[in-house]
């Protein structure tokens, strides 16, 4: 087995854990840097820089983590997070739909564990939980400047519906509403 198959046979077996309170000093660190590693070159330093310090800070996540209706979710490799996950459901949504329906808030996963199926699982995860509430779908917004999301979400299974406006440092961006039927 070459070190790529080992990596994949490693990961796959990687447990999706609850992220407690403990952990969310690391979480948001992991959290900036990935986020900014996505998406640095396609905004304003300026922009970015205003946008982190509104959504990664430690009491942002603190607040986010006890809400009763959101929860993060978490993959670590070598004691490291390498991939995350918040949901929303009910009043911590961000859009309200008439429907019963669980948003995916984040997902992201580190630039150097892309393609190990780590993304799909997480999707999967979130499904199994969608579906134990008897959510009718899960949706999520993604920027239109994302296609490689985009494309990815189109691969399991969801489909644009609608947008929203999403404000950004003094931007306001638009992003896709897409969503996955149950
Ligand atoms: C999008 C993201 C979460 C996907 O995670 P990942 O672990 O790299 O994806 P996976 O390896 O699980 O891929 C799962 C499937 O999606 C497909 N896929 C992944 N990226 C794709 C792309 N750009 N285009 C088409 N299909 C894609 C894979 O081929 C794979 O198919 P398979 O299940 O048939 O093998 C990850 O790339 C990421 O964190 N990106 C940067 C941050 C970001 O943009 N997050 C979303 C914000 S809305």
């Amino acid at each position: 087995m070459n070190r790529d198959n080992t990596l994949r046979a490693v990961l796959t077996k990687a447990p999706i854990v609850l992220v407690d309170h403990s952990d969310l000093g690391a979480l948001v660190d992991f959290g900036r840097r990935v986020f900014e590693r996505s998406f640095g070159h396609l905004n304003t330093p300026e922009n970015m820089q205003a946008y982190l310090d509104q959504a990664y800070t430690l009491q942002q996540f603190s607040k986010e983590h006890a809400h009763p209706e959101s929860r993060y979710y978490m993959i670590r490799h070598q004691d490291r997070i390498i991939a995350y996950m918040k949901i929303n459901w009910g009043e911590a949504q961000i859009e309200t739909f008439p429907e019963k329906s669980l948003e995916i808030q984040r997902i992201y996963v580190d630039h150097d564990y892309h393609g190990y199926g780590l993304g799909r699982r997480l999707m999967e995860h979130s499904e199994h939980i969608a579906q134990d509430m008897d959510c009718e779908y899960i949706w999520l917004g993604v920027w239109e400047q994302n296609p490689d999301s985009i494309a990815f979400y189109q691969s399991q299974g969801y489909s644009i519906f609608d947008y929203h406006i999403f404000p950004f440092g003094n931007e306001q961006q638009k992003d896709w509403l897409m969503r996955k039927w149950l």
